[in-house]
């Protein structure tokens, strides 16, 4: 959430820093702004808007200078405007923020006491205020810098310019990630390591309660306690070409389609030729494990809710679940000797970070599932198997989802192995079936335009329902997440057993109920609730398979066949029509797919 870029060259930075700020685009765009030094003084340019809009009022109003700072906002304190865009500025200090300051209302009345005005209504112009304040009373930008850092509370990574000091740029992380490239003789920071790839490299990560003076060639990180310590600097993979869409409409669209490679190269990583899997070293013995806790948000955790019923079922290993905001507050007590999943895209989710590090502080071994090399939850984690799905754009996410799926199942497989709760050769057959998803995947791809023509029935509907049962139940919350997300039609899923339980009550001809039933174990209770809904009037949505479609004593209003597959790996097919029935919708609607309302992508506030 919010992105920063910094720049310290000997060329001009503006456009550089746009480049660097379209990168980050994903973690908001309510409004976006940059800052320069031009002869020594502090100059903005700020636009509220996706950043297109400061790009073009950049166009009528070039800004020079070669230190700079940049930033794209998803607004916590303060609607957004060009007043509550980034970066907050004094006639000394320029200052652009991914974070929250908690006390910035009892900072805000101190300093106006003393005179300074204020011109927004965000927590990070406190900031500047007071770094501007230590200034003032004669401290360099180095000591003001520390001395404002010690009386933050909340969330921060921060990128700091200073009137009069063209070769000095600051950076300081607690709790949003901010990372450092080292250029040839230019520095940089950013939110993340894509942010700066066409610039380097070369990247170190600033930890928890450092600070960075950049000065030309050269990074100095003072720790919290004020110490000068080394940072290790990482040698990235990431491509400098720019992300685009291809021949898709939509970055959505195109990951959706991806799916099939990714999938592919994520589980070539982790099963040889041969059906046998090649995990990572695990940091525990799957056998002396009591209790796995897995903790995640969003689409991440029901892709960990897909897991519980996997590692029950194939490694007799009992799980708990949680979202991560949950969890970090509940005061769990955590098992002896115990080992948590943590499930992330981006790796920098902050309430999932927190719960790594309250599972870490009670004693548990942490795997992680992360998709972002290097990410801070890569970094504290005991290990990591990583999800290889490339840079997920789509604020919306997909491919990650099915790639976490495949990586989870690979888990489950290893752990039922090692636990003597499943043989080689069921593992074996399970790893067969996961191998042919892929294809399968292509299959349902191939007939998009059928589920295009589904959603037609969807894009004027106010509420939808969404119904699965065992390894589906997570894929319909899943669904009901999409739809809502894109499409902004309110949605909810729920495990088709609950639906006498109270959801019935909502059933009627306005109320599509999506219902995702292959032919499994439980295909005759799901064909069931069908009837229940198709007889009080309820328009069914109904994917499943052949079989399904033949055992199906009514027809349903609209079906669309998939094909038949293993029952353990579905969920990973079944994702690809939940993907696309939103996709198409939001389609239908004419909504922002890629950036949809109040959202972002990386939710590094809590
Ligand atoms: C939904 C979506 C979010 C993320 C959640 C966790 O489409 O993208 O629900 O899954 O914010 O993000 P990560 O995986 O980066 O921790």
């Amino acid at each position: 959430m919010c992105g920063i870029v910094g720049i310290l060259a000997s060329r001009p930075v503006a456009d550089i820093l746009v480049d660097g700020l379209r990168r980050l685009e994903y973690r908001g765009y309510d409004s976006a702004g940059i800052a320069t030094l031009v002869n020594g003084t502090i100059q903005t340019r700020r636009a509220v808007g996706k950043l297109n809009a400061l790009a073009e009022k950049l166009a009528h109003e070039p800004l020079v200078g070669t230190v700079g700072i940049g930033h794209t906002r998803w607004a916590t304190h303060g609607r957004p405007s060009v007043d509550n865009a980034h970066p907050h500025f004094s006639t000394q200090v320029a200052v652009v923020h991914n974070g929250i300051v908690e006390n910035y209302h009892s900072l805000r009345v101190e300093l106006e006491d003393k005179g300074h005005v204020f011109k927004s209504e965000t927590d990070t112009e406190s900031i500047a205020h007071l770094i501007t304040d230590y200034l003032q009373q004669g401290l360099t930008p180095q000591a003001a810098t520390a001395a404002a850092l010690k009386r933050l509370e909340g969330a921060f990574a921060l990128a700091i310019i200073f009137t009069g000091h063209e070769d000095l740029l600051i950076g300081a992380r607690r709790g949003s990630p901010l990372a450092v490239g080292y250029g040839e003789n230019e520095m940089y920071l950013g939110s993340d390591a894509l942010a700066l790839a066409p610039l380097t490299n070369r990247i170190s990560y600033l930890e928890e309660g450092d600070w960075v003076e950049l000065t030309p060639g050269k990074a100095v990180v003072h720790d919290e306690d004020g110490h000068i310590v080394e940072r290790k600097i990482h040698q990235t993979n990431l491509s400098g070409a720019v992300i685009g869409k291809g021949e898709y409409r939509h970055f959505m669209l195109k990951e959706i389609f991806e799916q099939p490679v990714v999938i592919g190269d994520t589980m070539n990583a982790l099963i040889t030729a041969e059906n046998k899997l090649s995990m990572p070293p695990m940091p525990f013995d799957w056998k002396e494990i009591p209790r796995l806790s897995i903790v995640a948000c969003g689409t991440a955790c029901y892709a960990g809710m897909v897991a519980k019923y996997w590692f029950e079922q194939l490694a007799g290993l009992p799980v708990d679940v949680d979202v991560a905001s949950e969890f970090r507050y509940r005061e769990s007590p955590m098992v002896k000797g115990g080992a948590m999943v943590v499930i992330s895209q981006s790796g920098e989710t902050a309430d999932t970070l927190a719960a790594l590090n309250y599972a870490k502080k009670h004693g548990q071994k942490i795997l992680s599932v992360v998709n972002v090399q290097h990410s801070t939850i890569a970094r504290q984690s005991d290990c990591v198997v990583p999800t290889l799905c490339g840079p997920e754009i789509s604020v919306a996410s997909t491919k990650a989802f099915t790639t976490q799926l495949t990586v989870l199942l690979c888990m489950a497989l290893h752990a039922g192995v090692a636990r003597s709760h499943i043989s080689e050769a069921k593992a074996s057959e399970i790893l067969q079936a996961l191998r042919e998803i892929p294809a399968k995947i292509n299959e349902v791809l191939r007939e998009d335009h059928k589920i295009q023509e589904l959603s037609q029935n969807l894009a004027d509907a106010k509420d939808v329902l969404y119904l699965g049962r065992g390894l589906l139940f997570p894929l319909a919350l899943e669904g009901a997440l999409k739809l809502k997300e894109i499409s902004y039609i309110h949605a909810e899923g729920y495990p088709a057993g609950e639906l006498k339980h109270g959801p019935i009550a909502l059933i009627d001809e306005s109320m599509p109920v999506v219902v995702l039933a292959p032919h499994d174990a439980l295909f005759e209770k799901t064909a069931s609730n069908i009837q229940e809904v198709v007889a009080r009037g309820g328009k069914v949505v109904m994917f499943t398979d052949k079989v399904g479609l033949a055992n199906m004593p009514t027809k349903p209003f609209w079906v669309s066949v998939l094909p038949e597959t293993h029952p353990v790996v579905m969920p990973i097919l079944y994702s690809v029509p939940v993907q696309l029935l939103a996709y198409y919708t939001a389609l239908a609607k004419g909504t922002d797919v890629d950036q949809p309302r109040n959202l972002a992508k990386s939710v590094t506030v809590e």
